[in-house]
């Protein structure tokens, strides 16, 4: 049996309800976040509530959030695993009409839910993944957490179709973003990742293997990328809290550099693991 969290609430998830009115289901009307949990500790919490605020903050709703952490705390232990994948979604809640304005008096919906979280896939890492590229055709507010992930839907039913692992994303010619997942290059021993502006949004698994090669003395860069840059990358990444890092060996059934996880991954993704082991909060 999965507990669940909706509404201050811990009830099983199966005998969890909501408003068929509620804007969540009938416009996508909400903001989410999905933390990891290794061996019963948040990752990162304090990073994901802060994205969530300001996603929430984006779109004009107004929630406290402080009761959140110890309450997911709570549903951490009442699922009773080590590593999971922590759920929450805010949506801004049920009015009694279906209008696409909203009022300023309704109680937003929310819910958290915790899943079992299996390991990354070892053949993944050692062997790599293929991705595609396509056009992004995305809203221009990549930056906000929102559950209207129809895009997003669509493209992982392409993705999936073919086998590839995620598909990586080109506005006017520039690298946004995987589908669901951030992309980092690496060229010349430097990591590159696109501008993070409206266009994507700032994951926190990526933050974090920034982080972990600026450590190991690796430079890294913000910048635009070109398609004809990508394609010729040395080595590509996904980065998202499900994958963490992931090499690219295959894009649009072209090897990426040799045709084999590269070396600086194996550095990051090294140091990488270990901070995962060692996270605090
Ligand atoms: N998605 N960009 C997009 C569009 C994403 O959907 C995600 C993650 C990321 C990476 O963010 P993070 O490192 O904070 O997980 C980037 C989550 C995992 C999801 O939708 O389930």
């Amino acid at each position: 049996m999965t507990i669940c969290y909706l509404n201050n609430e811990f009830i099983n998830l199966a005998d969890a309800k909501i408003s068929v009115m509620d804007r969540g289901f009938l416009f996508g009307d909400g903001a989410y976040e999905l933390v990891s949990v290794y061996r019963r500790r948040f990752f990162q919490w304090s990073w994901h509530i802060e994205r969530l605020g300001r996603s929430l903050c984006e779109i004009r709703l107004s929630v406290d959030l402080t009761p959140l952490q110890k309450a997911a705390q709570k549903l951490i232990e009442l699922n009773d695993k080590a590593d999971l994948s922590l759920y929450i979604q805010i949506t801004r809640g049920a009015e009694k009409v279906r209008r696409h304005a909203f009022g300023d008096d309704i109680k937003p919906t929310v819910f958290m839910v915790a899943w079992p979280r299996p390991p990354v896939a070892e053949e993944k890492v050692l062997n790599g993944v293929s991705c595609l590229t396509m056009e992004d055709f995305r809203w221009q507010r990549g930056d906000i957490k929102s559950t209207s992930l129809l895009a997003a839907v669509l493209i992982a039913d392409d993705t999936a179709k073919v086998g590839a692992e995620d598909t990586i994303l080109l506005r006017d010619g520039k690298v946004t973003e995987g589908a669901s997942s951030n992309v980092i290059i690496v060229i010349n021993e430097r990591l590159i990742t696109p501008v993070a502006d409206n266009r994507l949004l700032r994951g926190i698994t990526y933050q974090m293997a920034l982080a972990v090669a600026g450590d190991l003395g690796l430079a890294t860069e913000e910048r635009d990328i070109t398609r004809g840059e990508l394609a010729a990358a040395d080595e590509i990444w996904l980065a998202s809290s499900t994958r963490e890092i992931m090499p690219v060996v295959e894009l649009d059934g072209q090897a990426v550099g040799d045709g084999q996880p590269g070396a600086i991954f194996g550095r990051v993704r090294a140091a990488f693991v270990q901070l995962i082991g060692g996270n605090e909060q």
